[in-house]
């Protein structure tokens, strides 16, 4: 997909050059995203941070990773703790701190979560731009002077390079899948930045393959996250689902988790 790198102060101007030619994308220099044409996306790197924005005059908001502030930083603080059914379906709780790789992560958000939570996160993320976008969230997050945001973030590894969960899953006390699930193209309720996320991404269609390696490397149990009425992943009912409003959490346990767990 074609996505520029552009930048908003000549002071990011270097920064912005080594990004695209990692991305392999254009830099088109100092310049708004509405007189971009005839690019749909353009990734702005801006003093606020990495952004994913939209072109033209009737731009959305951009979509990028904000750990330290917003929904994620409300939801750390008040977000109701181990009790959140995240927690549950991996399993952690007072005396249980499982290793848990996200083989799908996306923008981090269910791994910051379970961060927050005390997890040790491994994240992989096969799309370049989302990983760039990840990445640069999670070097703000380890750049915060708060001592609680530090921990957070040394809990959180991003694999480099983009690898695809489907070739290499690497082995995990618990494996966490989320994989994109076709967009409601006619609800209200799916929001324009999360259709930018959606065209950017795509559709993840080798699901089967995901949850096979996922069942052959996690240790004890895979949790996959679904909206609340899809059906399983891949047709393989899970033993376990936790619900709520909107996802559900298949558990597929493998082997009981020990008092006292803590990363291998
Ligand atoms: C629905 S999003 C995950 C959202 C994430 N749970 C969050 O909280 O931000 C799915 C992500 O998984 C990634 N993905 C799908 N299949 C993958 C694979 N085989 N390997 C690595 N990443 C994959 C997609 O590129 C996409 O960014």
């Amino acid at each position: 997909m074609l996505c520029p790198v552009i930048y908003s102060n000549p002071a990011l101007a270097e920064a912005a050059t080594n990004l695209a030619a990692r991305l392999a994308q254009p830099c088109l220099g100092l310049v708004a995203a509405r007189d971009v044409a005839p690019a749909t996306y353009v990734l702005a790197l801006t003093e606020a941070g990495l952004q994913l924005q939209q072109t033209g005059a009737k731009a959305h908001g951009p979509v990028w990773v904000d750990f330290n502030a917003g929904s994620a930083d409300h939801r750390r603080q008040y977000g109701g703790g181990r009790g959140q059914m995240i927690a549950k379906a991996v399993g952690l709780k007072t005396g249980i701190r499982p290793q848990v790789l996200d083989a799908t992560a996306g923008l981090g958000g269910d791994a910051f979560v379970l961060a927050s939570l005390g997890a040790s996160l491994v994240m992989q993320e096969r799309n370049p731009i989302v990983h760039a976008l990840l990445g640069d969230g999670l070097a703000r997050l380890g750049a915060d002077a708060r001592a609680e945001l530090q921990a957070v973030h040394a809990r959180m590894q991003l694999l480099p390079h983009g690898a695809d969960s489907t070739r290499t899953m690497p082995r995990a006390q618990v494996i966490y899948l989320d994989p994109m699930f076709p967009a409601r193209e006619k609800s209200a309720a799916v929001k324009k930045e999360m259709a930018a996320f959606h065209n950017l991404v795509g559709e993840d269609d080798d699901q089967a393959t995901l949850l096979d390696l996922a069942l052959a490397q996690a240790e004890y149990r895979v949790v996959v996250k679904r909206p609340r009425k899809a059906p399983a992943l891949a047709g393989r009912e899970p033993t376990l689902s936790l619900a709520g409003k909107s996802s559900r959490f298949d558990i597929y346990p493998l082997k009981k988790m020990p008092e006292g767990l803590v990363p291998a």
